[in-house]
C-alpha cells in the first residue's frame, strides 16, 4: 500500500481503533479452552474486541490454524486491518538449530545468517510475521538462565551475530517477501546485567559501561535496519526501561535514528507499578506512551487507560498517533495489506519445514558451534579406542531443543543411539535420569516429574557396561529446562545424579570422554578431573545426534570457540575476559598479598573466552604490525598460522587490541576481529587484519567516542589467554 493510502486509512481510524493496534493479545484468546471471562476482564475487552486487536503472540499451531485466525480477523475487523502474528522463534521453527549461545561459539556470521534465513522461511510458511529474536543482551554471569539465548560476553562478537541474525531473518529483498520476517532485538537494555545473575534483578551500570559494552549489539541491530525493539524488564539507572525516555526517545530514536516499532516485554509496562515508579495503570499508561512505547504486550495499561488519558488532556493525542502509525507502517512493510494471509500456506509449510537444506545447515551449525574444551587424545574414537561404550541419559533422548523453538519439539529427532547402533562394536547404557531427587525443588518449578525409582539399577547396569569397555563416551548434561527464562542457579554444575554416574564410570574405565549438553557455562571442575576429553555440544537442536556421532567418530571436526567464559567455580561470577587491570593486579606470585585475587581459588576461569580446539594442532609465528597508524588511515597486522597436526582442520584466528593509556582505565584486551581458516596438514597461511582508528574508539572521560593517540598492543592468537603481542602507535597527522 502506498503511504498516502495508509494515511487515508489512518484518517478513518478512531482513537480507540488506534489504541487497539497498540495492544498485543496472548494466545489464550485463540485457544479452544480460553477462559470465558478472566483474560477479557483483565484487559477490559469483549470477545468482539479480539478482532480489533493489532497483534497476537505465541501461536505455533501451524499454517492451517493461522489461516483461519487471519481470515476471521480480517473479515470481522471493522476496517479490515490484518492481524500481525508474532512469536519467539529463537533457534528454529521446524528445524531447530543449536541454541543462540552455541551459535555465538561458531564465530561464523555467514552460517548464522543462513540459519536465520531458514528460520524465516519456515516461520513465515507457518504464519509468523515477527519473531522476538535476536536477544543480544551482553552476558557475563552464568548463574543467569537466559545466557543460553544470547551469543555471549563480547560486544564485538555479539554485534556481528546480531547483524547476521537480523539480516538472515529480514532477508535482502524487503520484508514482504516469503523468506523474510521482522526481527525484534531485545531486551533493551542491559537485561543481562542482572545483579548476582538472579532473574529480573536490578541492573546498575554507568552510562559509560552501558555505551561501551552493553549497547553496541542493540545498535548493530538498528544499523542492520531491524524492524522492532523490545524493552526490558529491568531498570537502567533506576528507571524501568519501558518508561525510560532517555533510552527510548533520546538514544534509540534520537541518536540512533530508529524508526521501527517498540514493544514492551510481557508485563514490563505494568511492571513499572511493581518497580514503584507508577501508582496505577493510569500513570503507567502515561509514562509508557511518553517514553515512546508503541505496542503493549498482553497487559492492560493502554487498552484500559490510554483513551481516558487523552480525553482528559493528560496525554497528547499525537503520541498515540505516532505509535499506532508505526505499527501500521510495519504491517504495510510486511505486505499484510496486500496479502492479509501473508505467506502462510499449508503447502509451503509441508515443503519447507525440516527440508533437506535446513537440516543440512542445522547439522553444519552443530559442528561449527560445538567446542572441544579438552582432549587428551581419546577423541575422536577410532580403532585405537578399543571397545567403546556410550553411557548417559543423552544417549537415548531426542530432546535437543531449548525453549521457544516453535514447532520443533513436536517432531521426532534421531537419538544418539539410533545414529550409532550397528555402526560399530558399541555398547550402550543410560546410567541415570537427567534429574534426580536432589533437584526436586527446581523440578517442581519446571513441572518436570522426577522418577528416581530405578536409579540404582540404571547405575549398576552402566557400571557393568563400562567395565567391558576400553573407552567410555559419557553423554551427560543439564536438563534443557534448566536454562532459559526464570532459570537462575547458584549451583552451576551438571545434575547430581549424572555426576554420580560419571564418578562411578571413571572408577572402572581409564579412558573417559564427556559429551556435554547444557545451556550455560558450568562449573566443570569435577567433570574435568574425571575425564580425558570434553566436547561441549550445548543444546544442539534437530540434527544434534547425527552431528555428534560424526564429531565423536572424527568424520567431522568440532570447530566452535567459547563465546562465554566458563568460570572455575560459581563464586567467580560475573567473569569475563575483557577485565580492567586494577591498581593491584595479581602477578602470579602466591606471596603477593595485596593483590586483586582470591586466596582460595584461582583468578583464571577453567575455560576462557575464545578457547576450543579441533582434531589437529596449529602454531602461530611471525606476528607483526605496521608501527604507525595515522588518524583516518589504516595499518595491517598479520601472523603466520600453520597446521602442525596430521589432518585438515579449521582454526578461528582472533584479533585482540589493548589501549595502554587512555583517559579512563581500559580493558587488558578487547576482541576486534576474527577469521576462520581451514588448512591441510602441514599447510601454512598468513592471516592479516586491517586496523583503523574506528576500532580504537571508546567513551572517554568526557563521554566522547574517540581514539586517543598513543600505544596499543595487538594480539593475533588462538584465544583470549594469549600473552604475546606487538605494538603500534596511533599518531596525530
Ligand atoms: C520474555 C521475552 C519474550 C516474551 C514473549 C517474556 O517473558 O522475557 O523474551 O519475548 O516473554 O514470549
Amino acid at each position: 500500500m502506498q503511504e498516502k493510502d495508509l494515511l487515508q486509512l489512518f484518517e478513518k481510524m478512531t482513537l480507540e481503533d488506534k489504541i487497539f493496534e497498540m495492544l498485543q493479545l496472548s494466545p489464550v484468546f485463540y485457544s479452544e479452552n480460553a477462559e470465558e471471562t478472566g483474560p477479557y476482564q483483565h484487559l477490559g475487552i469483549s470477545p468482539d474486541d479480539v478482532y480489533r486487536t493489532g497483534s497476537v503472540l505465541g501461536i505455533y499451531e501451524g499454517a492451517e490454524r493461522v489461516l483461519d485466525i487471519r481470515r476471521e480477523h480480517y473479515e470481522k475487523h471493522p476496517l479490515h486491518i490484518p492481524i500481525m502474528m508474532m512469536g519467539d522463534i529463537i533457534h528454529g521453527y521446524g528445524t531447530a538449530m543449536p541454541i543462540p549461545l552455541a551459535m555465538g561459539c561458531s564465530f561464523d556470521p555467514e552460517l548464522v545468517r543462513e540459519c536465520y534465513h531458514n528460520i524465516a522461511v519456515e516461520s513465515t510458511a507457518s504464519g509468523v510475521d515477527v519473531t522476538f529474536t535476536p536477544m543480544v543482551d551482553l552476558v557475563r554471569d552464568a548463574r543467569w538462565g537466559r545466557v543460553m539465548e544470547s551469543t555471549g560476553e563480547d560486544p564485538y562478537l555479539n554485534s556481528e551475530m546480531c547483524k547476521a541474525m537480523v539480516m538472515g531473518l529480514q532477508g535482502e529483498n524487503g520484508l514482504d517477501k516469503p523468506d523474510a520476517m521482522c526481527a525484534c532485538v531485545k531486551h533493551f537494555a542491559a537485561y543481562g546485567g542482572a545483579e548476582a545473575g538472579r532473574e529480573y534483578n536490578t541492573v546498575d551500570v554507568s552510562e559509560r559501561n552501558l555505551r561501551q559494552y552493553y549497547l553496541p549489539a542493540y545498535k548493530a541491530g538498528v544499523d542492520a535496519d531491524v524492524g522492532m525493539i523490545m524493552t526490558s524488564f529491568n531498570t537502567v539507572a533506576g528507571v524501568p526501561s519501558t518508561v525510560n525516555k532517555w533510552l527510548l526517545r533520546d538514544l534509540l530514536r534520537g541518536e540512533w535514528g530508529f524508526d521501527g516499532v517498540t514493544i514492551s516485554d510481557w508485563g514490563s509496562s505494568t511492571g513499572v507499578i511493581t518497580h514503584g515508579v507508577a501508582a496505577d495503570y493510569k500513570e503507567a499508561a502515561r509514562l509508557n506512551i511518553e517514553a515512546g512505547l508503541d505496542i503493549e504486550m498482553c497487559t492492560p495499561c493502554y487498552i484500559r487507560e490510554l483513551k481516558n488519558r487523552v480525553d482528559c488532556g493528560e496525554v497528547d493525542i499525537e503520541l498515540v498517533n505516532e505509535a499506532a502509525l508505526r505499527v501500521l507502517r510495519l504491517k504495510n512493510k510486511l505486505g499484510l495489506f496486500e496479502n492479509p494471509m501473508r505467506h502462510t500456506s499449508v503447502e509451503r509449510e509441508k515443503e519447507v519445514l525440516r527440508c533437506d537444506k535446513h537440516m543440512d545447515d542445522a547439522y553444519k551449525m552443530v559442528c561449527a558451534s560445538s567446542v572441544l574444551l579438552k582432549n587428551n587424545g581419546v577423541l575422536p574414537i577410532s580403532e585405537k579406542s578399543g571397545k567403546v561404550a556410550f553411557i548417559g541419559p543423552y544417549v537415548y533422548t531426542d530432546r535437543f531443543c531449548s525453549t521457544w523453538s516453535g514447532k520443533a519439539s513436536t517432531f521426532t529427532n534421531k537419538t544418539f543411539f539410533e545414529c550409532a547402533d550397528g555402526k560399530g562394536d558399541y555398547l550402550f547404557a543410560k546410567g541415570s535420569h537427567r534429574l534426580g531427587i536432589e533437584q526436586e525443588r527446581e523440578a517442581v518449578c519446571m513441572k518436570y516429574e522426577i522418577d528416581d525409582s530405578d536409579r540404582e539399577q540404571l547405575l549398576k547396569d552402566a557400571i557393568e557396561v563400562a567395565k567391558q569397555a576400553d573407552t567410555v563416551v559419557m553423554m551427560i548434561g543439564e536438563l534443557y529446562e534448566q536454562s532459559g527464562e526464570a532459570r537462575s542457579h547458584t549451583r552451576i554444575k551438571i545434575p547430581h545424579c549424572q555426576l554420580e554416574l560419571l564418578r562411578e564410570v571413571r572408577k572402572v574405565c581409564s579412558k573417559v570422554a564427556v559429551v556435554l549438553f547444557n545451556g550455560r557455562p558450568l562449573d566443570l571442575r569435577e567433570v574435568d578431573s574425571l575425564s580425558d576429553a570434553i566436547l561441549e555440544v550445548w543444546l544442539p537442536g534437530s540434527m544434534g545426534a547425527p552431528a555428534i556421532y560424526d564429531m565423536v567418530t572424527g568424520a567431522v571436526e568440532p570447530t566452535g570457540r567459547l563465546s562465554m567464559t566458563f568460570p572455575y567455580c560459581v563464586a567467580q561470577s560475573p567473569i569475563y575476559y575483557s577485565q580492567l587491570n586494577t591498581d593491584h593486579p595479581y602477578n602470579g606470585n602466591p606471596n603477593n598479598r595485596f593483590s586483586s585475587r582470591y586466596l582460595d581459588c584461582p583468578n583464571e576461569p577453567l575455560f576462557a573466552f575464545g578457547q576450543g580446539m579441533g582434531y589437529t594442532s596449529f602454531e602461530y609465528s611471525d606476528l607483526t604490525v605496521e608501527p604507525i597508524l595515522k588518524r583516518g588511515g589504516k595499518i595491517t597486522a598479520s601472523v603466520k598460522v600453520k597446521n602442525t597436526g596430521e589432518r585438515r582442520g579449521t582454526e578461528t584466528v582472533q584479533l585482540y587490541i589493548r589501549d595502554f593509556v587512555a583517559s579512563i582505565s581500559r580493558p587488558l584486551k578487547e576482541l576486534k576481529g576474527f577469521k576462520k581458516v581451514t588448512l591441510d596438514a602441514g599447510q601454512e597461511q598468513t592471516v592479516s587484519f586491517d586496523i583503523d582508528e574506528e576500532m580504537l574508539k571508546y567513551w572517554n572521560i568526557d563521554m566522547e567516542y574517540v581514539a586517543d593517540a598513543g600505544r596499543f598492543a595487538v594480539y593475533i592468537c588462538h584465544d583470549s589467554t594469549e600473552r604475546q603481542y606487538v605494538e603500534f602507535k596511533l599518531q596525530e597527522e
